[in-house]
């Protein structure tokens, strides 16, 4: 079986679906259940014996250890984290928490149960570390993409938790021989994604007559990825990375907020349109996130090398597919935006000003 930290968050959710839609090998999915995980993610496995859901927090060593010791897992992956800039920005002590002290936890419990194992199982194990491009900083505009050798230059409190757990996990390799992969991934977009983040947030902002906010000029720029072939990123690393090893992974897919803003209102104006008027009308520029990254952009041509992965989805079939499914989930976007989301719509943009 496999260890999944995070699985009832968007993308965690995304894998473990993918997984058992793939595979029989079961699934313990170890999840604190925050803000950001949903078991209504998992609605569809609520009776397969091959999902075992387990509550808890990846800073509770003794758990984990008492898990491991009962379940064997072959491998963990881990997804578990804080991940919302913004919400790094008003309380960035949360992100330490998870992100950095509860990867080192992770760590030291995988360690032990991994000293174990047997010689055949310790060389099988492995412990997939789901990272960001955000360590690596911002790009100027004609600076080339990230690559696996590029310098961590992380610039929020987020991406600094990020990159903190990168260095644990590559130190956990280095000095004891944990068989360790990382994936440093660009934006995902998909079914399941909280709105909070910007294409979910659009979509049901859009559709609630609600403004759509645009930080500053809205010509920073993102590469963006559905989240399946994020899904499938991971699989490939799991089975055929090498230890020790990162691996970026991205869409080749660089676009400007207001593109896909414009996009999006496009997409929902030919599938939900308005009585009069375009989605476009509702845009609002708002003052700038602070400290804004201004460019990412992956070269995803290792994984793509070594190990024959590349996106199968286009922006444009995925950005269809994501509305597509916003459009037929009202009851799992209204079950999301009950209780806390208020208070943080409020937090985040009641004070930010028209520009
Ligand atoms: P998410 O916020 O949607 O989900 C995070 C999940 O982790 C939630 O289910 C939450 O309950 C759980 N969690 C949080 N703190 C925990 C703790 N202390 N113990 C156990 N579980 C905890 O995040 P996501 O967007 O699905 O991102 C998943 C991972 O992928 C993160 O590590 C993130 O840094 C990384 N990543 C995300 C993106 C993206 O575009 N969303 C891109 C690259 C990498
Ligand atoms: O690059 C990978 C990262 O992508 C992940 O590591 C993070 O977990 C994930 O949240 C995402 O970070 P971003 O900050 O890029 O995503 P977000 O959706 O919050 O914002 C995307 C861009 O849109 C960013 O430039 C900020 C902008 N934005 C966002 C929101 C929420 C707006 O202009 N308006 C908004 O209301």
């Amino acid at each position: 079986m496999i260890f999944v930290t995070g699985g009832a968050g968007f993308i965690g959710a995304n894998f473990v679906l993918n997984w058992l839609a793939q595979s029989d090998e079961h699934v313990l999915n170890y999840d604190k259940l925050t803000y950001a995980g949903n078991l209504n993610n998992l609605v569809s496995l609520r009776d397969d014996a091959r999902h075992l859901f387990v509550q808890g927090d990846i800073n509770d060593t003794d758990l984990l250890q008492t898990l491991f010791a009962q379940h064997q897992p072959r491998a963990i992956v881990h997804f578990a984290a804080e991940s919302h800039v913004d919400r790094s920005i008003h309380g960035p002590a949360a992100f330490v928490t998870t992100n950095v002290n509860g990867t080192f936890s992770l760590l030291e419990a995988a360690r032990s149960y991994w000293q174990t194992l047997d010689v055949e199982k310790k060389a099988a194990f492995r412990f997939l570390h789901v990272s960001t491009d955000e360590v690596y900083g911002s790009l100027g505009a004609e600076d080339p993409a990230f690559t696996e050798t590029t310098a961590y230059a992380p610039n929020s409190p987020y991406s600094a938790s990020k990159a903190a757990s990168d260095h644990l996990v590559r130190a956990y390799h280095h000095t004891y021989g944990l068989p360790v992969l990382t994936t440093n991934c660009s934006n995902n977009y998909g079914p399941y994604h909280f709105p909070e983040k910007l294409i979910p947030l659009i979509i049901t902002n859009a559709r609630q007559g609600k403004d759509l906010p645009v930080y500053g000029d809205g010509l920073q720029v993102r590469d963006w990825l559905y989240v399946t072939d994020h899904c499938t990123a991971i699989r490939t690393v799991l089975e055929n990375g090498r230890p020790g090893e990162t691996y970026n992974v991205g869409g080749w897919n660089e676009q400007t907020n207001i593109s896909v803003v414009h996009t999006l209102c496009d997409l929902l104006d030919e599938l939900q349109p308005k009585a009069s008027g375009s989605y476009r009308d509702q845009i609002r520029h708002i003052t700038d996130r602070p400290g804004h990254d201004r460019r990412y952009a992956i070269d995803a041509r290792k994984i793509e090398r070594e190990l024959g992965w590349k996106p199968q989805e286009t922006f444009s079939s995925g950005l269809r597919k994501t509305v597509a499914w916003y459009l037929a989930n009202d009851a799992w976007v209204s079950n999301v935006q009950s209780g806390d989301y208020t208070k943080w719509i409020d937090l985040q943009y009641q004070s930010k000003t028209t520009t």
